[in-house]
């Protein structure tokens, strides 16, 4: 069973989160558990204080250090990250790295920041992208969902799985489902040919175009076959169509 812990004063987002989809189906089946612990749990004075102003002066609010190194202290036997806009960018790479780091246990920091003195505590620091929430606590869900995705068993179907990681680089193909006609557009007929050998080769073009086209950074990476160039050809053609 992979566990994580969640570190939050706002446990509460975390309710329907815990329940719904994959995540849920997969707590059922005991393949996963999410346990929020509450930071306020770890403060010793009558209003349980997690922050206050920052030394220096300046707005917002930080987060004091002792609430932090308790928690941490009590949690020492799981592999703990903290979730800041200051981290490492969150990878597919990162988060396969992470399923084999059960229990992981997630700190969700305010954007504000915490104490210098508690972040030495950690095992490591992961932010979602270049941008700023105001916490920590959609990260932590989004470090949740991209991980329980790799724990066998959790996704319905593992040949999702596989295909994903094949295709690992590039972005996914454009897919279709019924009608076969919306609103005057159709299905490019490749897709109707039954030819099995026709269609992977289709998705394969549409997957490199799409990435040279939207994702340069991506594109570049890419050890592009023969083959490859080939398909990439015909897909900016519109072959298939
Ligand atoms: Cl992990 N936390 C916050 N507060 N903002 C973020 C983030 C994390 N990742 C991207 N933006």
């Amino acid at each position: 069973m992979f566990e994580f812990r969640v570190i939050t004063i706002f446990a509460e987002l975390f309710e329907s989160f815990r329940e719904a989809s994959l995540i849920g189906k997969a707590g059922s089946k005991e393949l996963l558990d999410v346990k929020l612990i509450d930071l306020r749990d770890f403060t010793d004075d009558r209003h349980r204080t997690i922050d206050d102003a920052p030394y220096g002066g300046g707005s917002g609010m930080v987060m004091k250090a002792e609430p932090i190194l308790k928690a941490l202290e009590r949690n020492a036997e799981c592999h703990r990250i903290l979730l800041t806009p200051q981290g490492t960018p969150l990878t597919q790479k990162i988060a396969h790295r992470l399923a084999g780091q059960s229990p992981l246990l997630l700190f969700c920091g305010r954007y504000e920041g915490v104490d210098e003195r508690a972040r030495g505590a950690f095992d490591e620091e992961i932010s979602i992208g270049d941008f700023v929430l105001n916490g920590g606590e959609v990260a932590a869900m989004a470090v949740i969902e991209v991980v329980s995705r790799l724990i066998p068993g959790v996704l319905g179907n593992a040949e999702s799985i596989i295909e994903e990681s094949f295709n690992s680089g590039t972005l996914e193909y454009p897919q279709y489902t019924r009608p076969e006609m919306v609103d005057g557009a159709s299905v490019p007929s490749v897709l109707l040919s039954g030819n099995h050998k026709r269609v992977q080769e289709w998705r394969r073009g549409q997957a490199l175009m799409r990435t040279r086209d939207r994702r340069p950074d991506l594109f570049e990476k890419l050890e592009i076959s023969r083959l490859d160039r080939t398909l990439l050809e015909q897909a900016s053609k519109g072959k298939g169509e």
